[in-house]
This record gives structure tokens, C-alpha cells and sequence, in this order.
């Protein structure tokens, strides 16, 4: 019989097979220093285009002397044990109002992590009989959360209107046999790529087909809209959202997410959420810290304008000098290249090393063979100095690429690939 662990010393999986080259630098890299537009890789000063504070509070005084007093105040264990038992405050209950009154929703229920809290509410609003149909692109916590699902579901071509509408009539036909409804979900951002789900026309389909929408906004929460409330309110389709979520992880700068929908909805969730039921309650910091970041970004609408400002100036940039951005809707900002892995992991030592630029690179197999992309995201605490730096790195480094530099570097580093592989 085999030992168990007999497959993790043979193969450390599609990414971890790659650690001996890349951990340290191009996985698992070491930013240090406060969060900000500059911070320290390996003692070097650097840009950073890779944080999610899209409005710049994680460093912001007033969010730092909250977050300060509340852990003083409350430490981090409070309250104890999960919501439904004895982890339920008064606080909770007023962050949730607030969120729910800022996402146009008539509720909300606190999660303590976004990725738990999503995996759990698709659990908790589908029953076997039940057909899911998503976004193939679609974030992993959702794709965690229809591995639950112990009914059908359809993928939909990447954010393809025509192949949404087809599984719909591949889930209705279903639906009729099976006796149950069907749960459609998109991002309301595709946090690689840029893209705003197609909410409006999906919610239009709403007029031929029987289906509840369920939006993953961890992106366009607090970042898109005229009041920060998301990729919804920016399609000005957001009463049609079913189910709305963010985290607090991305323009909130926290951790913790929340869900918001009709009153009886929320109140069928927070009884059925299981990683909610069976977890500890979000701690009284993070709560007070989610409160005071909510009315920063209510009352506070210059953060989100200096976020377009430099947003508008990368991308704008960008393309002015011919790179590819893609199709781009948001602040995530993608630089598509064409290269080998070995030409991008070159690349990158080179943008980090001798032009002070930190972003995060993805190739094969998130994306196509042959492609190398940069993903840039720009916060409201970058300067237009930060842009005009990495827009002349970025023409540096396209150069190099061009005339075979990283790839001469890359020899090596092919060769060892090629033998681990
Ligand atoms: C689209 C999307 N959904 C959900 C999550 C998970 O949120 P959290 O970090 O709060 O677990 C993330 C990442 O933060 C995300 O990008």
C-alpha cells in the first residue's frame, strides 16, 4: 500500500513545482516597511503596484490611530466564540446597517474572511435540485463554493453574453426536470484581468429567463460607482443584484467581507452560512476599523478621485507608448507581453533590481502560453512621479524583451526548467 505522502514528495502540484526558482522573489516575496506607494524588497526601494489599497488607507493616520485605539481597547479576542453563540455585538450590528445602507440593500451580514464567507453563501443558497451556472474566469472562492454544490453546473465563456444566455437555456431546461432555480454568478470585477462583468446585460437577461444573480465585487467595492458602492452602481443595475459581496481586503484595506441582499434573504443566510455559524466572530477591531474606513469612504470622495487621477495616467500612459492593456474597466491595470516564463522571471529581476518597480507577474497556466503579464494596481497613495517612473521602466523593459536581452539572461534558467519538468 502506498504511504500517503508519497505523491507530495514526487510532485509538489502545478505551482509548487516551481518553488526552487521562484520562492522568495517571484512567490512568497518579502515587501516590508509601512504599506504604501514605496516600500523595501530585499533592502531596495521600490514602487509597489501590487497592494490592493486601492484608496490608500492602510497607512492613512486617522484609520492607523482607530485601528490603534480599538486594539488597545478591546484586544484581539473579543468578542468569543461564532455570531449565533455569544460572539454578537451591537457593534456588528451597526457595521452590517451601515454596509447594507451604503450598498443600496435592504441587510448585510458580516464574514470573517471573504473567501470562507463566499464559499459558504453559495453552500448556503443552492440545494441539489438547484443548477449553478458561472464565469469560467471566475475567482477561486467561488469555484470553491460550487464544489460544494451537489447538483449541476455550467460554466459560461469568459464574460460572453451569447454563452451566458445559452447555459441559461441549457439550466432552464434542467430546472424543469429537477423541480429548482438557478443561481447565476459573476465578479462584478475579474481581479486579473480588469474586466467589469457584463451586470447589465446579464440583469436584462433577467426578462427571459428565471435566475438569481450573485455578485463577487471585491474590486469594485468602494473603487467604481459614483459613490464608491461598486461595479452595480456604476452599471446602475444594483437593485437588481440579488446578492451583493466585497471584502474588506482590497479599498478597505482590512480583513473581513460582508454580504448585503433583501432583509429575508440575509436573515436565511446568517442561520445557514456554515463557516460563519461554525467560526469565530469578526474581532471588535476589526469591526471599529471597518466602521471608521466605511465613513472614509463615504465622506471622503477626493480618495477616490485621486485613485482615477493616477489610474487615468497609468493607463493612459501605457497606451499612448502601444503596450496592450487589454479591455481593461477598472483600476486593476494588465500589461500583456510576449515571452517565455525564464524571459518573464528575467524580465521582472530586472524591473525590481535596476528600475525599482514591484508588480506582480502571472504566466502559463493562468494565462495563455507565451504570455507574460504584468498586473499594476494603482491606489490612490501613488503620485504621478510613481507613473511616469514605471511608464519609462515599462519602455525599458519592452526593449530588452524585444531585442532577445531576457532571453540571452534566461538561457540558464530554461535549461533547469526544462530539466525539472
Ligand atoms: C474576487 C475575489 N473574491 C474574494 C476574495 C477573497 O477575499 P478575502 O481576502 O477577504 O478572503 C478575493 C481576494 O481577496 C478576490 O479577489
Amino acid at each position: 500500500m502506498k504511504d500517503l505522502f508519497d505523491k507530495i514528495y514526487k510532485d509538489k502540484g502545478p505551482l509548487g513545482k516551481w518553488a526552487e526558482q521562484a520562492e522568495g522573489y517571484f512567490v512568497f516575496p518579502k515587501l516590508e516597511g509601512p504599506i504604501s506607494n514605496r516600500m523595501k524588497f530585499r533592502g531596495k526601494d521600490v514602487i509597489t503596484w501590487s497592494v490592493n489599497d486601492y484608496l490608500g488607507l492602510a497607512n492613512h493616520p486617522e484609520v492607523r490611530k482607530v485601528d490603534a485605539e480599538a486594539a488597545a481597547e478591546w484586544g484581539s479576542a473579543y468578542p468569543m466564540g461564532a455570531r449565533m453563540m455569544s460572539g454578537h455585538t451591537t457593534l456588528h450590528e451597526q457595521l452590517q446597517n451601515e454596509l447594507a445602507a451604503f450598498v443600496n440593500k435592504e441587510a448585510a451580514y458580516l464574514l470573517n474572511f471573504g473567501y470562507q464567507g463566499m464559499v459558504s453563501t453559495v453552500d448556503a443558497l443552492v440545494s441539489k435540485d438547484d443548477i449553478i451556472v458561472y464565469d469560467v474566469d471566475a475567482h477561486a472562492c467561488i469555484i470553491d463554493g460550487v464544489r460544494l454544490h451537489m447538483g449541476k453546473r455550467f460554466t459560461y465563456k469568459h464574460n460572453d453574453i451569447d454563452s451566458i444566455e445559452k447555459n441559461l437555456q441549457r439550466a432552464t431546461k434542467l430546472a424543469e426536470q429537477t423541480g429548482g432555480g438557478i443561481l447565476l454568478i459573476s465578479e462584478g470585477v475579474f481581479g486579473m484581468r480588469g474586466e467589469q462583468g457584463r451586470l447589465k446585460e446579464i440583469c436584462a437577461l433577467k426578462d427571459k429567463y428565471n435566475f438569481r444573480l450573485f455578485v463577487d465585487d471585491a474590486h469594485g467595492f468602494g473603487t467604481l460607482g459614483k459613490t464608491g458602492a461598486g461595479a452595480g452602481e456604476e452599471q446602475g443595475i444594483q437593485d437588481k443584484i440579488d446578492v451583493y459581496f466585497a471584502t474588506f481586503a482590497k479599498s478597505m484595506a482590512s480583513t473581513g467581507a460582508f454580504i448585503a441582499a433583501d432583509k429575508e434573504i440575509i436573515d436565511y443566510l446568517k442561520y445557514n452560512l456554515r463557516s460563519q455559524m461554525f467560526a469565530k466572530s469578526l474581532q471588535m477591531q476589526l469591526v471599529i476599523g471597518a466602521l471608521k474606513r466605511l465613513d472614509m469612504l463615504r465622506t471622503m470622495p477626493e480618495l477616490r478621485e485621486k485613485l482615477w487621477e493616477n489610474v487615468d495616467a497609468l493607463q493612459n500612459g501605457l497606451k499612448k507608448r502601444g503596450f496592450d492593456i487589454g479591455t481593461t474597466q477598472s483600476c486593476v491595470t494588465p500589461v500583456y507581453l510576449k515571452g517565455s516564463i525564464p524571459e518573464a522571471m528575467a524580465l521582472v529581476k530586472d524591473l525590481r533590481e535596476n528600475h525599482g518597480i514591484f508588480c506582480s507577474i502571472v504566466v502559463y497556466p493562468v494565462i495563455p502560453k507565451g504570455l507574460i503579464l504584468l498586473r499594476l494596481i494603482p491606489t490612490a497613495s501613488h503620485t504621478l512621479q510613481d507613473v511616469e517612473e514605471t511608464h519609462d521602466a515599462f519602455s525599458s523593459i519592452r526593449e530588452r524583451l524585444e531585442n532577445g536581452t531576457y532571453k540571452r539572461l534566461s538561457a540558464g534558467v530554461q535549461a533547469s526548467m526544462e530539466a525539472s519538468s
